[in-house]
């Protein structure tokens, strides 16, 4: 043991003072992460980041909503680190709620704008990491035996020939389809978006939890329609499947996905590690390079996958995040989907 410059010190408070150490420089190669993209996306990038930085990661992958009923949960004694991924409303949510903790990376001058504006509007507690538009996919085998004219717009969902042939999830649990329900009330209105819900709902043969699942049975023809992200949908055709991708022809939502940081997590340190990697270039080029993503990234530098929508050719709402992410409005949205449509008769 070497003096300190305060002079002598024992051996057995220099032994406790060693094992404070090891054990401080052991949680600080700990992460525990809350990811919210489809599970193979969340194992490629936990594999990418131990190599890059030797941290373990404890991974649980679960979709949006669940993850801000855990954090919520979990207030008073953190378990989680950071949550990567998932939609951007209920991280709005956290932040407003004071759920997650405010941070300014170096990574920020390197991103786009609109990953830089929900970390604006949110006081710096979340920021983009993709972004992606709303739709739906149909299995074009499938359809070809029901027959009649393929669907090309939401109203289409509604025809009596697709009862029981409509996958979506629930939107308590999925970012995804809390995102539906936002587009549908910022489309048409408030009144005759959820007249629209409670008319799908008749054409529903599942909610879901996760928001890509539709987009799976789809693919594998056990829901004729799946409702999700576009880029979920393209991981399928990618694979492929016999899917056609649908960009609504009334207009459409998106999400901004995002990125928090756990307000009172137990390992700060190498949760910024994550944040700061999870924005650079590489670790963005990561899931594209696994084909396991088609969204677009928000580092400047990483290339938007081959085959993913391009945004710009899509009739995109505009989306009002603080509004259908805050705190208020979430709640009252979801509260009135759970008692209105949810559980109608069919
Ligand atoms: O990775 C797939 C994805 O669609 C993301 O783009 C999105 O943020 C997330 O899943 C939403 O998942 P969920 O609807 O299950 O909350």
């Amino acid at each position: 043991m070497t003096m300190s410059i305060f002079g002598r010190v024992s051996i057995a408070a220099g032994l406790a003072t060693a094992a404070l150490t090891v054990s401080a420089a052991a949680q600080a190669q700990n992460l525990v992460l809350y990811c919210t993209v489809q599970e193979e996306w969340c194992r490629v990038m936990v594999t990418g980041f131990e190599r890059e930085t030797g941290i373990k990661v404890a991974m649980t992958r679960k979709s949006s909503g669940e993850f801000y009923a855990q954090l919520k949960a979990e207030a008073s004694n953190p378990r989680g680190d950071v949550w990567w991924g998932g939609t951007g409303d209920p991280h709005l949510q956290a932040a407003e709620e004071g759920l997650t903790q405010e941070y300014e990376s170096p990574m920020n001058k390197e991103l786009q704008d609109w990953a830089i504006r929900q970390w604006n509007d949110s006081k710096k507690k979340t920021i983009g990491v993709y972004a992606g538009a709303l739709g739906y996919s149909y299995n074009t085998e499938f359809m070809k035996k029901k027959g009649g004219a393929e669907p090309k717009c939401w109203s289409d969902l509604l025809d009596a020939r697709f009862k029981d042939e409509v996958q979506v999830a629930d939107p308590n649990a999925s970012g995804t389809s809390y995102t539906m329900l936002a587009t549908m009330v910022q489309l048409m209105g408030e009144d005759k978006g959820f007249d629209y819900l409670k008319r799908m709902h008749k054409n529903v043969n599942q909610y879901t939890k996760s928001g890509a699942a539709p987009a799976k049975a789809a693919s594998l023809g056990e829901s004729l329609i799946g409702i999700t992200f576009q880029h979920d949908a393209v991981v399928m055709a990618v694979q492929g499947a016999p899917v056609k991708i649908v960009s609504p022809c009334e207009g459409t939502g998106y999400e901004i996905g995002s990125m928090s940081l756990v307000k009172g997590a137990r390992n700060p340190e190498s949760a910024k590690k994550w944040y700061d990697w999870a924005l650079s270039k590489n670790a963005q080029s990561l899931g594209p390079d696994a084909k396991v993503s088609y969204q677009v990234p928000s580092n400047k530098g990483a290339a938007t996958p081959p085959g993913a929508p391009n945004l710009a050719e899509i009739k995109l709402i505009n989306y009002d995040f603080a509004k259908y992410g805050s705190s208020a409005e979430r709640r009252r949205l979801l509260s009135k989907w759970d008692n209105e449509v949810k559980n109608l008769p069919k």
